[in-house]
């Protein structure tokens, strides 16, 4: 059985597609030990607590400093026993600390089709700002292993969403919700909680696809 620990920052319909997932059985061998959001007024935690899973709140307000913030953050995700740490929407940086700890075992989903839009400053309705202002016809969501850098760890998922005429970010950013990320997400979880992904040469090898 796959543990997760879940991080979230706002609304948490990422989480809630994980959620749907492992109880409808899109999502085998997996359980959710933990959601833990930065901030305490996130709609995340309440759809946790509405599906009887732990929440926690570990916010940088709690804490002296950042490096104590960042030894919080990873203690409470190693108490949790977690083998794959998901961000669902985590607006915080993770730290080099939590990275080391978890090499290849935390992934990430992006709101574009990386390496278009994305790195330091492309977040939330950034992303599909600059998607618009630049006339892409295609954009689309991504689900990739969380390295030291910016959205630069081994590519896992990615599927492509298109662009109308006339979309605002707000428009576009559900459409990308809707169509990619809830899918991609949760597939993402279950391929690497049945042992189909593999990181060979920086590259995630996905072994098998389709279904
Ligand atoms: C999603 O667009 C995700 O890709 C981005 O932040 C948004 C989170 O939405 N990183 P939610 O909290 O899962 O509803």
């Amino acid at each position: 059985m796959l543990k997760l620990a879940v991080l979230v920052s706002g609304g948490g319909t990422n989480l809630q597609a994980i959620i749907d997932g492992i109880g409808s059985g899109t999502i085998t061998n997996t359980q959710i030990e933990v959601v833990i959001s930065n901030n305490r007024n996130a709609f995340a935690l309440e759809r946790a607590k509405k599906a009887g899973i732990k929440s926690l709140c570990v916010s940088p307000k709690d804490y002296e400093n950042r490096e104590a913030f960042h030894q919080g953050l990873l203690k409470a995700l190693l108490d949790s026993k977690a083998d794959l740490v998901v961000l669902a929407g985590y607006l915080v940086a993770i730290p080099p600390c939590v990275v080391e700890a978890f090499p290849n075992r935390i992934v990430n989903i992006h709101p574009s089709l990386i390496p278009s839009f994305c790195g330091v400053g492309y977040y939330g309705l950034k992303v599909h700002e600059s998607a618009l202002k630049r006339g892409v016809k295609v954009t689309g969501a991504t689900v990739h292993f969380v390295d030291t850098g910016t959205d630069t760890g081994p590519i896992i998922l990615q599927k492509a969403v298109e662009v109308h005429e006339g979309d605002t970010p707000e428009v576009l950013q559900r459409r990308v919700m809707e169509e990619a990320e809830w899918k991609i997400l949760p597939r993402a979880i279950d391929l690497i909680a049945n042992g189909k992904v593999t990181v060979e040469q920086g590259r995630a090898v996905v072994l098998e696809k389709e279904r």
